[in-house]
């Protein structure tokens, strides 16, 4: 960053934009803070931040604005009413959407004279302080090498590529494996407690076998490459198994939607394989939707 690069814009203050402007402020860095419902913006400027009125003083008031909205739709609607004051900027949209929208949003900034960076904030929850949390980028190098440091307070940074899709290519990969996990922790522990046990007493066995997740990404990784791992009588294994936890959740009450949803797929790859004649996996189904015979 330049030498004078201490301050910096900060549009969208939900927990994750909060979050962003007790970094800077921690770091040292004068932040410009604008939120539509502006009783965030309030409590924002008591912990030392500047509150704008409008968004144009925000963005005047900073070479960088760092986005945080729900969504890419949600930047037209605050900058589109003042496109007039986004030549010479560089904006920071750190808001989740798809690839697509990134790109998007990517030429529409640069349509009106700025520069642009897209982020995904791969963080634990609203903890952009957590040891595990970190911040994707992707856009052109030499804006992010130029502005880097003064993002840095908001977690570690992984500059993944010029796409400007594609930070939010490997967050919602990443997403892709995180909702399912939740979901299923909680179906796990609603049985456990349904069961009449113990979540707290389930929970370290959990973390235990989770260690062999890492083992598990290696080994399909490589499988993966090559077309996904299938053995038929491993899919028909897993279509039992599933059936077990079905079973399982039913005997206690609990909501087995999310088991039958997995069984689906292992029972697509075993007719898939006896059509195909061969093994098909369900990386394969979910990627190309249809065997090659
Ligand atoms: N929170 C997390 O744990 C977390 C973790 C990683 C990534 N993220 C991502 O970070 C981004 C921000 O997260 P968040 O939890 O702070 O989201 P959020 O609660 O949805 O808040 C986002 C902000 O967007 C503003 N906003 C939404 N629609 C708007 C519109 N049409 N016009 C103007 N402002 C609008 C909201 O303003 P109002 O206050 O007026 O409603 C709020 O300030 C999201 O893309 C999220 O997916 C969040």
């Amino acid at each position: 960053m330049s030498q004078q690069q201490k301050s910096v814009t900060v549009i969208g203050l939900g927990p994750m934009g909060q979050a962003m402007v007790r970094s800077f402020l921690k770091a040292g860095v004068e932040v410009t803070v604008w939120n539509r419902s502006p009783e965030k913006a309030e409590a924002m400027a008591e912990l030392g931040a500047t509150r704008a009125a409008t968004v144009a003083e925000a963005l005047d008031a900073n070479e960088v604005a760092v986005l945080s909205l729900t969504h890419y739709a949600a930047m037209y609607d605050v900058l589109g009413p003042v496109t007039d004051r986004l030549r010479g900027k560089v904006i920071a949209n750190l808001s989740s959407d798809s690839p697509g929208k990134a790109r998007e949003g990517a030429a529409w900034v640069r349509s009106h004279g700025a520069e642009f960076l897209s982020g995904g904030v791969m963080s634990a929850g609203d903890d952009i302080e957590h040891p595990a949390s970190y911040i994707f980028y992707s856009g052109p190098r030499e804006v992010f090498d130029e502005h880097a440091r003064l993002l840095l307070p908001l977690s570690p940074q992984e500059y993944l590529g010029a796409d400007d899709g594609l930070a939010q290519v490997f967050y919602q990969g990443l997403l892709t494996i995180f909702h399912p996990w939740l979901l299923a922790f909680d179906q796990a522990t609603a049985m456990i407690a349904k069961s009449g046990h113990d979540i707290a007493r389930f929970v370290p066995f959990a973390v235990r076998s989770s260690a062999a997740f890492p083992h598990f990404m290696q080994e399909f990784s490589v499988a993966n490459q090559n077309g996904g791992w299938a053995d038929v009588a491993s899919l028909k294994m897993m279509d039992a198994g599933a059936q077990h936890i079905i079973d399982a959740s039913a005997e206690v009450g609990v909501d087995a939607t999310f088991s039958r949803t997995a069984q689906e797929y292992w029972r697509k790859a075993v007719a898939a394989s006896a059509d195909a004649g061969r093994a098909v996996s369900p990386f394969e189904l979910l990627r190309d939707g249809s065997p090659a015979k």
